[in-house]
């Protein structure tokens, strides 16, 4: 393998290290990030007279090519070098000659891994909040085409009271943006610019930080050198925000898992997200809504391999840090794949409108509004809510709803029960009347997608 040190025939001790060593066959993928910061580099010393002009513009020349080459074919040959810096610099070598040995001036590998992953996280984390607003822009229009349709809410998940299906599905629509402010702040954290602080301590050279950071675009330096090459909180803090996101899916899909099982049978998946088996001719498996509920234990397990990681480590850089590359990459890749399913399967999936109606009936869902009915009328909760659990009792006991009851057999319970309470045990009105902000009225559930499509930006 060729490292940066390598001289003469090598011993099978260190084929051996070195093959354990190497990073390069997962941070390949950081090549476009290691040459962007190394123009920016090699910029910065021709501007400040570390190396000459001409010597800055045939080195920015040669990555410039590098780059071009890698997007025309991004397939590098994984095995003969230690990590994509070594490579990148060897190509430049190849390239234009011995002034690539200049461009690794007044830095070190260690503000370079670090520059090259906060850029990547960066990218990845602004992806991220373009798959949520996809997905926020599907479940609103779902939101809204399913407001009036009422199912069962579920506490315990047992039948609680009635709720609007598009309240249901706005639930996951907030708790992703809440997914997309996390990743609004992991960008701004990512955003400070390492490089320059060499292997630990600065460098003798006189560099530009400054020109480096704005050239790439980061906002600010990082003012301390050690921090700067040491801490991967910035990496920790996106695989939390995609551990936190993966874990919302992972509910909407159990949900999804739950409501097309026959059982439930409110919904339907699209023949794409679903499959056959190979010996039961009726199997209809949610594969997909179950792959990310198990990937969501993936990504956290990532997180949690990212805080062990570097939970014992003195400053400054050490070699454990690389074992940081796989599971950003993972839990980037798992997020983003899985946010387009998840957008897909939503915007596809087919409600049963009978069999939510059904759900509803002679489930007792309502006895909370029976109980303030009589609240309505004077009687204190306490006292309205034992009305109507002995009434919920004694129908349990004849095997009956409470749609059943006659006038007759609800006054036996309270003379406070008029001709209108036979309207409380409707389950559409129990969701109409719940009115108060936030709640599950369809009027109310149109006004909190107004106010989504005013954050999608009016769409
Ligand atoms: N491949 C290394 C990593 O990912 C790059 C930094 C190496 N620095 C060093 N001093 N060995 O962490």
């Amino acid at each position: 393998m060729r490292t940066l040190w390598s001289h003469g025939e090598e011993r099978p001790a260190e084929v051996l290290a070195e093959e354990w060593g190497a990073s390069f066959a997962f941070d390949a993928r950081l090549l476009p990030y290691d040459v962007r910061g190394s123009i920016a580099h090699a910029r910065m010393l021709g501007a400040t007279g570390i190396i000459t002009p001409e010597e800055s513009a045939r080195i920015v020349a040669g990555l410039e090519e590098i780059l071009r080459e890698w997007e025309a074919d991004p397939t590098v040959p994984v095995t003969e070098y230690e990590d994509v810096h070594t490579y990148v610099e060897a190509r430049l070598t190849e390239k234009i000659g011995e002034t690539a040995r200049k461009l690794h001036t007044a830095r070190s590998r260690n503000d370079q891994v670090a520059l090259d992953a906060r850029l990547f996280v960066k990218d990845a984390a602004g992806e991220v909040r373009e798959g949520i607003r996809h997905f926020q822009r599907v479940l609103v229009e779902r939101a809204e085409e399913l407001a009036d349709v009422i199912l069962p809410g579920y506490t315990h998940l047992q039948h609680a009271q009635p709720v609007s299906l598009g309240h249901h599905l706005m639930a996951y629509f907030w708790m992703i943006e809440r997914d997309y402010a996390r990743f609004g702040g992991v960008i701004d954290r990512a955003d400070w610019m390492p490089l320059g602080a060499g292997a630990l301590a600065g460098t003798t050279f006189p560099i530009d930080r400054q020109q480096v950071a704005r050239e790439l675009g980061f906002s600010r330096v990082a003012p301390n050198s050690l921090d700067a090459v040491s801490d991967r909180d910035f990496i920790i803090e996106f695989v939390s925000a995609s551990a936190l996101l993966m874990v919302h899916l992972s509910r909407l899909c159990e949900e999804l898992i739950l409501w097309t099982s026959r059982e439930f049978g409110f919904c339907r998946l699209d023949d794409a997200f679903t499959t056959g088996s190979s010996m039961m001719p009726q199997k209809r498996n949610p594969d997909l809504a179950e792959l990310i509920r198990g990937k969501s234990g993936r990504v956290t397990g990532s997180l949690v391999s990212l805080l062990m990681m570097v939970k014992g480590l003195p400053l400054a850089y050490n070699k454990d840090m690389q074992e940081d590359k796989e599971p950003l990459f993972d839990a980037a890749d798992t997020v983003r794949g899985c946010l387009k399913v998840m957008a897909a399967m939503i915007q596809t999936a087919r409600f049963n409108r009978d069999r939510l109606a059904a759900a509803t009936r002679g489930d007792f869902s309502t006895a909370t509004d029976l109980a303030d009915y009589l609240v309505r009328k004077g009687l204190p909760f306490r006292d309205a809510h034992d009305v109507s659990r002995r009434i919920v009792m004694a129908c349990l006991e004849q095997g009956r709803a409470l749609e059943d009851l006659s006038l007759d057999e609800l006054r036996s319970y309270s003379p406070l029960f008029e001709e209108d309470a036979l309207l409380e045990v409707s389950p559409e009105r129990s969701a109409a009347r719940r009115t108060s902000e936030g709640g599950t009225a369809p009027e109310r559930v149109r006004e909190q997608i107004a106010q989504a499509r005013e954050l999608l930006g009016g769409v």
